[in-house]
């Protein structure tokens, strides 16, 4: 605990003044807690009192979903059809009474904090939504369908926990219409960190990286307080086995906030909160685009024109929805979502989203001169920002309340609950990864 404290003091100190990311200056500190200081799980009894408001949610089986091909994928030639095209992107959420597809047992690979139901949430409401794209519809997951399009290959996941959110959100959707067999996997603490499921009736495998930064990075110690980054070098944790890799899906950003020292080449170009050290305070957004940057352009040299080609996602920053301390209850007490007039995409989401979005088009223009490369932004930003009820809050714990505690509970409003709003992001990846179908890897 001390060296929380010594972050605590640090966040506090005089350099944050008008720096531009201020606004987040105090986030760090919730996310320190929660990454690196959860308290320890407690196997509470389980309380029964939170399903009675629950009757409401259907589940569905995956025996009402159709297990057909996607109609488009029948198009030949690689001719798409025009009403296929629409952006996900752009829509509200509107409520729906059909809930998801899956529930707290379904999959048996939910990590505890994110289990929010079996955590005993007691308003549900929160899975009673769906994204309305305003072009057209956002058809509901077909399990059958995505595990057809992966078919012989490797999905891979490489990034932070909202990548791992995101991995074990697909798993369960998956896992309504056929069993992930886990065939490796290393821990650290109670976090799996490196991870690969398989499915046996299609030869599919995906599996989860651990690599907050996606570049090489040293981790925060109890020796050195700050993260070490090494811009220039992607992370060999993971891409040791790019040429395995069919598909990669990218996802990271809430570590660059923490402190750190950024070095490139031979030389230290800055460091973000790291007062006590000689270096110049140079935030994190170029950092962010660099280490996209040396990622998305380090999978296209080693990749391109060799084999199958390899198709590459990049799901954009996920803003949090804290709004006051992280210890208190009702640190994100929101119960729906909000509409669009009333809360705009800026500041920090916006900035970071904006360059995501400039490096995959940009790492677009190079892999169309090579070939056998797709890529493609899953720009959930906004999506995001609007559901501040689908974050676990105090459920990250079992029945955070059940002492009477109600002064000092850990909240979480970063990740999200499963089954939950992120069950969408995957939802769009399907209509993604349908729509390339139509549009095969050009020949180089
Ligand atoms: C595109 O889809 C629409 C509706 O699904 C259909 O009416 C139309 O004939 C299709 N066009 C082509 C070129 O396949
Ligand atoms: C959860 O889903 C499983 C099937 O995956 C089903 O057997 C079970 O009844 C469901 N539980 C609830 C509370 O709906
Ligand atoms: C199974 O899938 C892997 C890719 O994940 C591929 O290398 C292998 O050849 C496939 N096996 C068969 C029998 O097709
Ligand atoms: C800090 O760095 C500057 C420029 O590199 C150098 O001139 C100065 O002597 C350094 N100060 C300390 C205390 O090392």
């Amino acid at each position: 605990m001390v060296t929380t404290e010594t972050f605590k003091d640090r966040s506090f100190s005089p350099t944050k003044t008008l720096l531009p990311w201020t606004v987040c200056a105090l986030f760090p500190i919730a996310l320190i807690r929660l990454f690196f200081y959860p308290l320890p799980f407690s196997p509470f009894p389980k309380t029964d009192l939170s399903r009675s408001t629950s009757n409401s949610i259907t589940y569905h089986s995956s025996l009402s979903v159709s297990a057909s091909p996607p109609s488009s994928a029948s198009t030949e030639n690689g001719k798409t059809n025009e009403t296929k095209s629409c952006n996900y992107f752009n829509g509200e959420w509107v409520s729906d009474s059909r809930g998801p597809l899956y529930n707290d047992t379904t999959c048996g690979t939910i990590k505890k904090g994110r289990n929010c139901i079996t955590h005993g949430r007691p308003d549900l409401g929160y899975l009673q939504w769906r994204w309305k794209p305003n072009e057209c519809n956002l058809p509901r997951f077909e399990p059958q369908t995505f595990l057809q399009l992966i078919h012989n290959k490797h999905v891979a996941f490489v990034g932070d926990s909202v990548a791992r959110n995101q991995l074990e959100s697909l798993l369960c959707m998956l896992a309504t219409a056929s069993t992930p067999n886990l065939v490796y996997n290393y821990k650290k603490g109670t976090d799996n960190q490196f991870s690969r499921w398989h499915f046996a009736p299609h030869n599919a495998s995906i599996s989860l990286y651990w690599s907050p930064f996606l570049v090489h990075g040293i981790e925060k110690s109890n020796t050195d307080l700050n993260n070490k980054l090494y811009l220039d070098h992607v992370d060999e944790g993971w891409a040791k086995d790019m040429d395995q890799m069919d598909l990669i899906v990218l996802s990271f950003g809430h570590w660059l906030l923490l402190p750190a020292v950024y070095h490139e080449g031979e030389s230290v170009l800055g460091c973000h909160y790291c007062p006590g050290l000689n270096h110049t305070e140079i935030g994190f957004y170029d950092v962010f685009r660099k280490a996209l940057r040396t990622t998305l352009n380090s999978i296209i040299d080693k990749r391109r024109g060799k084999g199958n080609g390899i198709d590459i996602i990049v799901t954009t920053f996920t803003p949090h929805h804290f709004e006051g301390d992280w210890d208190k209850a009702g640190a994100c007490p929101k119960t729906k979502p909000y509409s669009n007039e009333e809360k705009k995409l800026e500041g920090m989401d916006a900035e970071m989203r904006k360059i995501e979005i400039e490096e995959v088009e940009d790492a677009k223009t190079k892999a169309n001169e090579f070939g056998r490369l797709r890529l493609e932004a899953l720009d959930v930003t906004k999506l995001a920002l609007l559901r501040p009820d689908g974050h676990p809050g105090p459920y990250m714990n079992p029945s955070p309340f059940v002492n009477g505690n109600v002064e000092h509970v850990q909240n979480d409003c970063v990740h999200w609950c499963l089954p939950g709003p992120i069950d969408t992001w995957n939802e769009i990846f399907l209509e993604m990864i349908k729509k390339w179908e139509n549009q095969p890897r050009t020949e180089d």
